[in-house]
């Protein structure tokens, strides 16, 4: 009996057998949230580390956007917004695809979410049914492949190679591609690799999605603003307007305005799919919040002065991490050319051991053995789909980010 009233008073009673969904258990919890949240556990019991894991700006929502957001409350803009999205957000985005993208979305054709998640997740969640393929890239947004298995379809994985600068290859995709694929999932520049794809190379893989009339394109560009050294992006429809009925182009706030805790994402997409999705929106989230949308609104319309002000801090902060990880021990980092994030291998350090005893026998003891002698929180390529590597997310200060890669010097320095 006292067992029983404690178990209930830490809420921790057990549930019946069968009573979770089987979805539910197809799919594993975010390990990028997993791995933040160890990091702050530590912190918390008073060690001293530093979080590499999550993949958010560390810069302040703009001013602008916060007083546009306080005047729409002050206005009374807080009532149930239509699911689909305000109209001026959804106008805002038809212009921000024109604008940036060239492309010629209708605002009847603009769909909002409650995140660029929920994007994904819609769009899967009206799509897919029991045995349709989905292709991925590895490493991958670890949302994706979970996503898809929610939505009771396979995720079929297509292995980059750090050669081709973990850009997926036409003959990948083509060995990738079966009659029952329905969507390519395509995001760049790349969560957890930065990798960007340039006009050719892009068109390069439109040519093979040309050849295959059944399957379409989910094209995530949330870190499109994000991209160094004079990159120039361009996204799918634009490279290859042949598939613009077949696409699907999700973009959001969450990244290039330092948004994340808004919750807004929104896309461009032939009309009977956003229908779709609006369909499974309204009886799920309803909408994004309005005072979001409103926020976003002067986001999307408003000066975009410090977006080349984010670019360059983020430039400099690639080019510190990557100099310092290549000096480290048995480390080699590739330079990717957009996103916050580095992809390191650590094929050389497999097999060696740790002082504490630890063998480094793939990328997750790696990134073990780091939080624990040195407190720096990393996620392991294996959460990507994609070892022997590591993933870095530099949204954080130089000071942080300098401190972290001398420890990580140390460590890898005391693997023998
Ligand atoms: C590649 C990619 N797509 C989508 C998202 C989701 O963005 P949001 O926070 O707007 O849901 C993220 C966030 O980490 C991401 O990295």
């Amino acid at each position: 009996m006292a067992r029983l009233a404690r178990r209930q008073a830490s809420g921790m009673t057990a549930l019946p057998k069968g009573f979770l969904s089987e979805s539910l258990n197809r799919i594993q919890p975010s390990q990028t949230i997993a791995i933040t949240q160890k990091e702050r556990d530590l912190k918390a019991l008073g060690r001293d580390t530093i979080g590499l894991a999550a993949g958010e700006p560390d810069f302040d929502t703009p001013d602008n956007i916060k007083e546009a957001a306080i005047a729409a409350i002050r206005a009374g803009k807080t009532k149930y917004p239509p699911v689909e999205g305000i109209p001026e957000l959804r106008a805002a985005v038809s212009r921000k695809f024109k604008r940036e993208n060239n492309l010629d979305y209708t605002p009847q054709q603009c769909f909002v979410a409650p995140g660029g998640k929920a994007i994904v997740f819609n769009a899967l969640m009206a799509t897919v049914n029991p045995g349709d393929e989905v292709v991925v890239s590895a490493p991958y947004w670890v949302s994706y492949p979970d996503i898809v298995l929610l939505a009771g379809g396979r995720p079929v994985v297509a292995e980059t190679r750090v050669e081709d600068g973990f850009r997926l290859t036409p003959a990948a995709l083509e060995r990738a591609i079966t009659p029952r694929t329905k969507w390519l999932i395509l995001n760049q520049p790349s969560n957890p690799s930065g990798a960007c794809y340039s006009r050719e190379q892009l068109k390069a893989l439109t040519d093979v999605l040309m050849r295959h009339p059944q399957v379409w394109v989910l094209t995530d560009d949330m870190y499109e603003h994000l991209v160094y050294g004079g990159f120039k992006f361009s996204t799918v429809a634009e490279v290859e307007p042949r598939l613009y009925e077949r696409t699907l182009t999700m973009n959001g706030v969450s990244k290039a305005y330092a948004m994340t805790g808004w919750r807004i994402g929104y896309c461009g997409a032939p009309e009977p799919l956003t229908k779709a999705m609006a369909k499974l929106q309204s009886q799920s989230a309803t909408s994004a919040s309005s005072i979001s949308q409103w926020a976003s609104v002067e986001a999307l319309n408003g000066t975009q002065h410090f977006i080349p002000v984010f670019q360059k801090a983020f430039e400099e902060r690639r080019d510190l991490v990557v100099s310092m990880l290549n000096q480290a021990r048995g480390i080699e980092c590739p330079k990717p050319e957009g996103a916050f994030y580095v992809y390191p291998s650590v094929r050389k350090l497999m097999g060696k051991r740790a002082p504490s005893g630890r063998v480094i026998s793939n990328d997750e003891a790696f990134a073990t053995g780091l939080l624990e002698a040195e407190g720096v929180a990393v996620v392991h390529g294996g959460a990507f789909g994609l070892s022997p590597f590591f993933r870095i997310s530099y949204a954080t200060s130089n000071a942080a980010l300098e401190e972290a890669c001398r420890r990580i010097q140390r460590f890898c320095s005391s693997l023998d």
